[in-house]
C-alpha cells in the first residue's frame, strides 16, 4: 500500500467560550498579558456534563456520518488523550458502542500529556500499512482532551477539543513514517499524580515546561534533519515545507518553537571548513537570544505557521488536538490546492515525549470534502456562546464539586451544547457512566 495517512477529518469543540481580555480583567493581571503576551484571543470550555468519553463519542459519530464510513471497514481504533476518567478502562472501549456489529477492532488508549494523539496517529499508520494489504481494513484515530487548570497563572491556557481521523491508504494527507524523529526524556514539567483527593488539574512547573518544549524542538529537528540526510539526497531545510505545525499550548509558544526550529535549521546548514555545524550562538532560554531568533524567523512564521492558528487562538490548548487543529485550518484556507504540499509536524507532550514527522497534502478526490468540513468548523467558532469569566469559574467549581461528591447530575444544562453532542447523563453507585445524544 502507498500513501498511508489521513483520509478524512472531523473536529469538535465545546459551544462555551470566554474572552481572554475578560479573563485578564477578572484575574487582575496587566492588560495584554494573555492576548498579546501569550497570543490567545478566546478559550473554549466544556460544561459539567461533558467528559472525555462524551466528546470522543461526539467527534467519532460526526466522522462516521459526515464521510459515510462503513462500520465494517474499520479494523483498528486508537485514542490519544491525557484526560483520564478511569485508571483501567480505556475511552476506546466506550467508543465501541458506535460499532454494534463489528467487535474485531484493535487498539486502546495512548497516554502521554499532549503527545498521545501523535503517537496514536503513527500507530494507526503502521497498522494500516501492515493490515490493509491482507484485510482491506482502515483505522480511526480519536484525539481528544479537556484542558483545565487550577486557579492561578496556568488557568488561562486551558481549552478543549476532539479530532477524529480516518487513516487509510492512498490518503489525502499521507504521513511519512520513515523520518519521524523523537526527543524523549524523564521530566517533571507537567503531570497528573494520583492524589488522596481527586483532581482534574495537573501539577505544572510553568518555566520548566517552556524550556523543555524548546529543548524538544531543537533536539527533534536536529535528529530529523540528520535522519533525512542519512537516507535521502537531502532536503532544503524548512524551505522544503509549505506549512509547519507545532503543538500549541498558546500561540506565542508556537512562535518561539518555530524560531528555535528555524535557528537550528540555519546552524545546521552553515557548516565550517571541517564540515561541522556552526555552534549555536543564540540561547533560546535567554530573552535577548529568543527575541533575535523570533526576528530571524519572521518570514517563515508569517507564511507557514501563523495563518493556521485560528482554532488555537480561539479555543486555547486542546492538549492532544492542538497540533492537528492547525492541519484543519491549513486545509480550510481559500487558496486552491492543485499540486502536492509538504507539511511538517512537531508534537510535544510534557513528561516528556516529542517528535517531528513530515506529511503531505495530495489533491485527491476527497480533498474538497475535507476542506468543506474544515471551513464549516471555522464558521462554527462564530456560533459559540460567550460566557463571562465569572461563569467560566463557576463551571470549573461545579466540576470540582461533582468530582468530590460524585453527586451527579445536579444541573446538567443541555442548552450549552451544540446539537448532536453527547453528554454525560448519569453515574451510578459503582461509578459507571452513561451518555445521551443532545
Ligand atoms: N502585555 C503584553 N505582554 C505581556 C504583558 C502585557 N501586559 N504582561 C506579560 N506579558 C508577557 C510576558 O512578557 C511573557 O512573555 P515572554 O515570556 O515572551 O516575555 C508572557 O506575557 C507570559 O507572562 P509570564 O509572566 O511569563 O506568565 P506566567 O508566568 O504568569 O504564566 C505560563 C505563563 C508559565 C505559560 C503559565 O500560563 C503556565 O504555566 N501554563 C501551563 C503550562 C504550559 O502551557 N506550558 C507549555 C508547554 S506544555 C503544555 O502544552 C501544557
Amino acid at each position: 500500500v502507498t500513501d498511508v495517512g489521513i483520509g478524512a477529518i472531523e473536529l469538535y469543540f465545546p459551544q462555551n467560550f470566554v474572552e481572554q481580555s475578560n479573563l485578564e480583567e477578572y484575574n487582575n493581571v496587566s492588560r495584554g498579558k494573555y492576548t498579546i503576551g501569550l497570543g490567545q484571543q478566546q478559550m473554549g470550555f466544556c460544561s459539567d456534563n461533558e467528559d472525555i468519553v462524551s466528546i470522543s463519542l461526539t467527534v467519532l459519530r460526526q466522522l462516521l456520518e459526515t464521510y459515510k464510513i462503513p462500520l465494517d471497514s474499520i479494523g483498528c481504533l486508537v485514542v490519544g488523550t491525557e484526560t483520564m476518567i478511569d485508571k483501567s478502562k480505556s475511552v476506546k472501549t466506550a467508543l465501541m458502542d458506535l460499532f454494534p456489529n463489528n467487535s474485531d477492532i484493535e487498539g486502546v488508549d495512548i497516554k502521554n500529556a499532549c503527545f498521545g494523539g501523535a503517537q496514536a496517529l503513527l500507530h494507526a499508520v503502521d497498522w494500516v500499512t501492515v493490515n490493509h494489504p491482507v484485510d482491506k481494513k482502515n483505522a480511526i484515530v480519536v484525539i481528544a482532551d479537556i484542558a483545565i487548570y487550577e486557579d492561578g497563572p496556568a488557568r488561562c491556557t486551558g481549552g478543549a477539543g476532539a479530532i477524529a481521523f480516518l487513516v487509510c491508504p492512498d490518503a489525502t494527507i499521507p504521513i511519512d513514517r520513515r523520518f519521524s524523529a523523537c526527543h524523549m526524556k524523564n521530566t517533571w514539567d507537567f503531570f497528573k499524580p494520583i492524589k488522596s483527593t481527586a483532581s482534574e488539574y495537573p501539577e505544572v512547573d510553568g518555566s520548566l515546561s517552556l524550556a523543555s518544549y524548546l529543548e524538544a524542538v531543537r533536539s527533534c529537528y536536529t535528529h530529523f534533519t540528520s535522519k533525512v540526510l542519512r537516507h535521502t539526497s537531502g532536503i532544503d531545510g524548512l524551505n522544503s515545507f509549505d506549512a509547519i505545525f507545532l503543538h500549541s499550548p498558546f500561540t506565542k509558544m508556537v512562535q518561539k518553537g518555530l524560531a528555535v526550529m528555524a535557528y537550528t535549521d540555519s546552524c545546521l546548514r552553515h557548516k565550517d571548513q571541517n564540515g561541522n555545524g556552526v555552534e549555536n550562538r543564540l540561547d533560546e532560554n535567554d530573552r535577548a537570544g529568543m527575541t533575535k531568533m523570533i526576528e530571524l524567523s519572521a518570514e517563515v512564521w508569517k507564511n507557514k505557521t501563523d495563518p493556521h492558528l485560528v482554532f488555537n487562538r480561539r479555543i486555547g490548548n486542546m492538549y492532544t488536538p492542538s497540533l492537528f487543529a492547525q492541519l484543519l485550518a491549513y486545509l480550510a484556507s481559500e487558496e486552491s490546492i492543485t499540486d502536492e504540499r509538504n507539511l511538517l509536524f512537531f508534537a510535544y507532550g510534557s513528561g516528556l515525549a516529542s517528535a517531528i514527522f513530515p506529511g503531505r497534502v495530495r489533491p485527491t478526490a476527497n480533498l474538497a470534502k475535507i476542506r468543506e468540513v474544515a471551513r464549516h468548523c471555522i464558521k462554527r467558532l462564530d456560533s459559540r456562546q460567550r460566557f463571562s469569566a465569572e461563569e467560566f469559574t463557576e463551571t470549573l467549581k461545579r466540576r470540582e464539586e461533582f468530582l468530590h461528591s460524585n453527586d451527579f447530575p445536579k444541573t446538567p444544562s443541555e442548552s450549552t451544547l451544540f446539537p448532536n453532542t453527547y453528554f454525560l447523563n448519569s453515574i451510578d453507585k459503582k461509578y459507571r457512566r452513561t451518555y445521551s445524544l443532545h
